[in-house]
């Protein structure tokens, strides 16, 4: 396996494999060689690793290079959408406002290369109820990534899975920097947790 290809999940979630793949580029269609795609998402449980102990370490979490094409891909599972904790402040808060606080299933990325603005972004998946009904308001047209589910089984085998599984493909563009540190990942001020 050459060093642009990953597999997200650990294999103990009982979930769709998901294959996804796509192209970097730069706004002028010029591919990205040696991108670096910094990847995560949840789990069917609607969960990430660490923030969940039950999950093993740096589950659903991957940082690939692209390859001399610009190219990236990797399996991983297909992710569900996830709420507010249900007793928290936020869903409190929601509540008297008559919302709900659910978001469609996502996947994150970051996205980098020398002379290019750091891109922070998510897609959101089209087939979830959610999707444009995010109460952290998260959906963009142009981020909305296709899901094809297959039962093809002739590819299944070719893909090493058994029954069915979904693909995305989804490209993303990197702009340039006009100043060094837009190549950098924004730094802001958190609050300490204590
Ligand atoms: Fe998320």
């Amino acid at each position: 396996m050459s060093k642009y290809e990953a597999r997200l999940d650990d294999g103990t979630d009982a979930a769709v494999p998901l294959f996804m793949q796509g192209q970097v580029r730069d706004t002028d269609g010029n591919p990205l060689a040696g991108a670096i795609v910094d990847v995560w998402q949840a789990n069917t449980g609607g969960t990430y690793s660490w923030f969940d102990p039950t999950q093993s370490a740096f589950n659903l979490r991957r940082r690939i290079e692209t390859d001399a094409q610009g190219n990236y891909r990797f399996r991983s599972i297909v992710p569900s959408g996830y709420g507010c904790p249900p007793t928290g402040p936020t869903q409190q808060l929601l509540d008297q406002l008559g919302r709900h606080g659910q978001r469609p299933a996502h996947i994150h990325f970051f996205i980098s290369a020398p002379g290019h603005r750091h891109l922070t972004t998510q897609i959101n998946l089209s087939d979830d109820p959610y999707l444009h009904d995010d109460f952290a308001y998260a959906t963009r047209d142009e981020l909305i990534a296709e899901i094809r589910f297959s039962d093809d089984q002739q590819l299944a085998r070719e893909l090493d899975v058994q029954g069915r599984f979904a693909q995305i493909d989804f490209d993303f563009e990197l702009q340039l920097a006009a100043a060094p540190v837009e190549q950098q990942r924004m730094q802001r001020v958190r609050a300490l947790e204590d």
